[in-house]
């Protein structure tokens, strides 16, 4: 098959969908590769570590989806690629479509097949191409609010992981999901005192079981959540329900019962935050001060380390991108259920129920597509 990745447009996005080891392993199988020139330059791969794995470097944009039967991008195209798609061409990325008519309607004219990275979805309902970004995320929290709880960025004053003779620092964690495990680890590993919560007893039960005697486990609730506030030094949020607004279980009438300088990183800012005070950011202004309260709220925190971010993310996307090319999307998809519940656009027909809800527009049950 012949392959197009090419370089992100989206402001300040530096990851790329594929790193020179992918390459590599698509050439394996005997696929073409083309990589816009300079398209892995953001996270630290050159056109020439791709040329030597074999890829062919295109100079523009618009010989990249000109020559590709799929392409393989990162975030969701943007206006100016929207013509640049073609009818029948394969297109693997993240969409968000739900949230993004305009998209919508240009991939339905287009006559492409779009294969969504955020709904390709296992049997146990884990959403795999979602997860490492989670994980980057959480991992992210601990550091971005350690950085921000040092005085001269108006935070407490406070190191983590304390020193001898002095107590840690204390951080509370919102959700035991992957963001809120990820940052349990992270706070955990230097040293703070830290608390998670989470309505789920079967995942506080895991977590007790997996996380390091520093960790304390707690049933989420406004009494606990009102009681810990008072004495934590920095605060993450990290709880998601499902196709839902985030639930505000910290109310703005909450941070005055907070010590001045406490740091919120509001990793769940996307759905619209579990801080009522949450506005996104970005890595350009990613803190604002409330009632000298820090507020984290950076929406595409892995953006900030396209470096690993990238990996992390081609990691879980190859293996369906090699079967994509190895055997065609109807027929890896019809094989993988997994990869099939990605297909969210075929031919101009929304094929993902959550899609066609939103926008009130005729859902076509994917199955007719792959006979
Ligand atoms: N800002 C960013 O850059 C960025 C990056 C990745 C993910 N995210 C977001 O982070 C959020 C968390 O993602 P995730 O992958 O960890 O989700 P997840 O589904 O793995 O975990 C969410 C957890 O929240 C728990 N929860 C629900 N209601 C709760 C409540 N009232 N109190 C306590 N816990 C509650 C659930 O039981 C679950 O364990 C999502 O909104 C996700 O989109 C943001």
């Amino acid at each position: 098959m012949i392959i197009g990745v090419p370089k992100e447009i989206k402001n300040n996005e530096n990851r790329v969908a594929i790193t020179p080891a992918g390459v590599r392993e698509l050439k394996k199988h005997k696929h073409t590769v083309y990589i816009q020139s300079t398209a892995g330059e953001g996270s630290g791969f050159t056109d020439a570590e791709y040329r030597k794995v074999g890829a062919k470097i295109l100079k523009t944009i618009q010989e990249v989806y000109k020559k590709a039967e799929m392409i393989i991008k990162v975030k969701e195209p943007i206006k100016q690629e929207y013509k640049l798609i073609k009818k029948g061409q394969l297109v693997f990325t993240y969409f968000h479509f739900a949230s993004h008519r305009p998209l919508t309607d240009a991939m339905i004219k287009s006559g492409a097949t779009c294969l969504a990275y955020e709904t390709v979805e296992e049997p146990n309902r884990e959403l795999p191409l979602l997860v490492p970004m989670s994980e980057v995320a959480g991992r992210m929290a601990i550091q971005e609010g350690a950085k921000y709880l040092e005085k001269p960025v108006k935070g407490r004053g406070v190191l983590l992981g304390g020193v001898p003779g002095v107590p840690p620092g204390k951080v509370l964690i919102l959700g035991g999901g992957v963001v809120g495990t990820q940052a349990a680890k992270m706070a955990a590993g230097l040293g703070a005192s830290v608390t998670i919560l989470d309505i789920s007893l079967p995942r506080l039960r895991q977590l007790n079981d997996i996380l390091p005697a520093n960790v304390t486990t707690l049933f989420s609730s406004t009494h606990n959540i009102e009681m810990l506030i008072k004495d934590h030094d920095l605060i993450v949020g990290a709880v998601l329900i499902p196709g839902a607004k985030a639930p505000n279980l910290i109310t703005r009438e909450m941070l005055k019962d907070m010590r001045p300088g406490t740091v919120l990183v509001d990793v769940a800012v996307d759905q619209g935050g579990c801080i009522e005070t949450c506005k996104a950011t970005t890595h350009q202004k990613p803190t604002y001060i409330i009632d000298d309260i820090v507020h984290y709220c950076v929406a595409n925190m892995p953006g900030a380390v396209p470096y690993t971010s990238t990996i992390a993310l081609t990691n879980a996307t190859l293996p369906y991108a090699v079967r994509l090319a190895n055997k065609g999307w109807k027929t890896a998809c019809k094989e993988d259920p997994t990869l099939r519940k990605g297909l969210n656009i075929i031919d101009g027909k929304v094929v993902y129920e959550g899609v066609a809800t939103a926008f009130d527009m005729k859902y076509h049950p994917v199955d007719s597509f792959l006979d």
